[in-house]
């Protein structure tokens, strides 16, 4: 189940519920009664309403959210950004987590879905499975059915190591998925380069800015992939980094209406979701597309990012 809205309309009442607001206001009565009705009534009909809610929520976290993937678009301005990578597509996967909540089949929808949106870089930012029996073949060959008409790039998660980071690592081998572990690439479109580099988990592993970036010519642009979005608060001021993407979060998979999510899984939980001044550079954090604990997704939509880069121009 996916959906590609992202620009929101907003709502316009016809005339015909104009009309029917303007009926409900003539026939408000005393102040005893709540529009003609009685208290026990009003207090019936009131609990009525809660509990509806009460189950209609329950059954959109557990049987609609977590599979009702959602294709978010971004314009995002990359300092440094060459022109010629002016306009150029990232789709980032995150979180995905194969395992006990989310299905094969769910991670092959979620390939299809990035090849749909033809993306010329694909940024995976960790966490592919939830247990170390979720790495198989069969997850190698989704993988690589990926297209991107730059390259793909990959980091590790927290969960990956808890795993099982030899077998991650080698499924992402196998998928000819590049792992940028606190190493980086440069790719040349028309001559002009950026640079890709990504750290390995702040959890579990070394993250290490410094060493990803060793020998990046200081003029060329740098994209950091990272899956906790905490480690912008620990970026040196040298190597500059323009653009972060991160994962981790999950939004929160619950987010409650005024209050926001009860649970986040970081420090600074600024990095909830969605593009975050950091202190060295702009940070988008990815809601992800799975689960961890339990199976559920409240106001927070499995998403997938597709961000395109802007320059200055
Ligand atoms: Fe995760």
């Amino acid at each position: 189940m996916k959906d590609m809205d992202e620009t929101a309309q907003p709502f316009l009442p016809d005339d015909e519920s104009l009309a029917m607001v303007d009926d409900a206001k003539s026939r408000a009565t005393s102040p005893g009664q709540a529009g003609g009705m009685s208290r026990r009534s009003f207090l019936k009909c009131a609990s009525l309403a809660i509990g509806a809610a009460t189950v209609g929520g329950a059954v959109d976290a557990l049987a609609i959210e977590p599979h009702w993937f959602k294709v978010t678009r971004h314009n995002i301005v990359v300092p440094n950004l060459p022109s010629k990578w002016d306009g150029v597509t990232i789709a980032q996967i995150s979180d995905i987590h194969v395992g006990p909540n989310s299905t094969l089949a769910h991670a092959r929808e979620i390939v299809d879905m990035c090849n749909d949106l033809r993306p010329d870089v694909i940024a995976l930012t960790g966490d592919y499975v939830s247990k170390a029996n979720a790495i198989t073949q069969a997850l190698v060959e989704v993988l690589r059915d990926l297209r991107a008409g730059v390259g793909k790039f990959a980091v590790l998660g927290n969960h990956d190591y808890w795993a099982n980071a030899t077998g991650v690592i080698a499924s992402l081998r196998s998928a000819g998925i590049p792992l940028l572990k606190n190493s980086h690439r440069i790719v040349t479109r028309a001559g002009e380069p950026l640079c890709f580099a990504g750290v390995d988990d702040l959890f579990t592993g070394r993250s290490d800015a410094a060493q990803a970036l060793a020998g990046v010519p200081r003029g060329t642009a740098r994209i950091l992939l990272c899956h906790n979005p905490d480690y912008a608060e620990e970026l040196p001021a040298e190597p500059r980094v323009d653009l972060m993407l991160a994962g981790h979060t999950h939004g929160g998979q619950v987010v409650l209406p005024f209050i926001g999510p009860p649970v986040l899984p970081i420090k600074h939980r600024k990095y909830a979701a969605g593009l975050v001044t950091g202190p060295r550079c702009g940070v988008f954090v990815s809601r992800g597309l799975g689960m961890v604990g339990a199976p559920i997704r409240f106001n927070c939509r499995p998403e997938l990012p597709l961000i395109t880069m802007k320059s200055y121009q």
